[in-house]
């Protein structure tokens, strides 16, 4: 029940509606019998940095950032993980203290979801579909774990952007072009593009280049077209709903010190 000692969390993004984190994180907050409560706030571009001082003014524990803030909001920030500041982009804010810290959860919320489903990217040829914010933090946690990048996008100067930017933490090649030849060493695909959420949409490869022996991951859910194409050529499929658990998970952790009921969340995630 909320009273006046409940502790406030939020998410900012724009649109917001759609959001499944605060069903997670309120169905935690409620198995640990914790007096938190988590709310949706829908914050245009042009009023974020009000939005942010805001956490301060109204002493929130903290917030998340989902699209399209997730880079702009780091201009309003006091201080950033390491993560953060080499993705570039921040998904969960801690208010300590009134000086306001950035992280980067999705990154390592990418590596534990597939970590989940047994698969290791260490020493592996990783395709990422993509150069936008989701596709910075999975590629530098990629790197990280060992794993060797190629990255191919629709604006290839982004891809060439990530390359410049993490280079220096692993292998990583930007594909100009997808053909059967790049296909043949990958062993991972990653879809990373926003491709996939409306019925029109291309899809981010063609499927003809996908082979049975691919893990196929994508990271948009609900289920895309390109990965029902996936599961009808036999590759071990991963869909989105590990990466986005786990990132509330690590999130969870920053704002509340405990470790987080990682099976309640699920269990409200696989309702959904
Ligand atoms: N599962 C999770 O936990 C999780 C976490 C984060 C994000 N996501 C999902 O991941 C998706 C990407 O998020 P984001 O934050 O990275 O978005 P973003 O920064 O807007 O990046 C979008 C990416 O999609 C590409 N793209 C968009 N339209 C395209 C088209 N018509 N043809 C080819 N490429 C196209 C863009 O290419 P250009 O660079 O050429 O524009 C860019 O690489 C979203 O659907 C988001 O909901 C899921």
């Amino acid at each position: 029940m909320i009273n006046g000692k409940t502790k406030i969390i939020g998410i900012f993004g724009d649109p917001i509606e759609h959001t499944l984190s605060p069903l997670m994180h309120n169905a935690a907050f409620k198995h640990l019998k914790l007096n938190y409560c988590y709310v949706p706030f829908n914050v245009k571009r042009e009023q974020l940095k009000e939005a942010v001082q805001a956490i301060k003014a109204l002493n929130l524990i903290g917030v998340n950032i989902t699209v399209p803030h997730k880079e702009a909001v780091i201009e309003y920030l006091d201080q950033l993980s390491e993560e953060a500041k080499h993705i570039g982009a921040v998904n969960t804010i801690l208010n300590e203290n009134g000086k306001l810290k950035g992280f980067n959860t999705d990154s390592m919320g990418f590596i534990i979801s597939l970590q989940k489903e047994k698969v290791s990217v260490k020493d592996k040829n990783i395709l990422i579909l993509g150069a936008g914010g989701a596709a910075k933090a999975i590629a530098y946690g990629i790197l990280k774990e060992g794993g060797n990048l190629y990255i191919f996008n629709r604006t290839l100067s982004k891809a060439y952007k990530i390359k410049a930017s993490f280079s220096g933490i692993g292998k990583i090649e930007v594909i100009e072009e997808l053909n059967n030849e790049v296909m043949e060493k990958i062993q991972i695909i990653i879809n990373a593009t926003s491709l996939g959420l409306k019925e029109k949409d291309p899809m981010p490869l063609n499927p003809s280049l996908i082979k049975k022996e691919h893990v196929f991951y994508d990271i948009v859910y609900p289920e895309t077209s390109i990965m029902r194409e996936a599961k009808k050529i036999g590759c071990k499929t991963i869909g989105g709903l590990g990466m986005l658990l786990w990132q509330a998970a690590l999130a969870f952790e920053i704002w509340t010190s405990k470790p987080a009921p990682v099976k309640v969340m699920k269990k409200f995630l696989k309702n959904f």
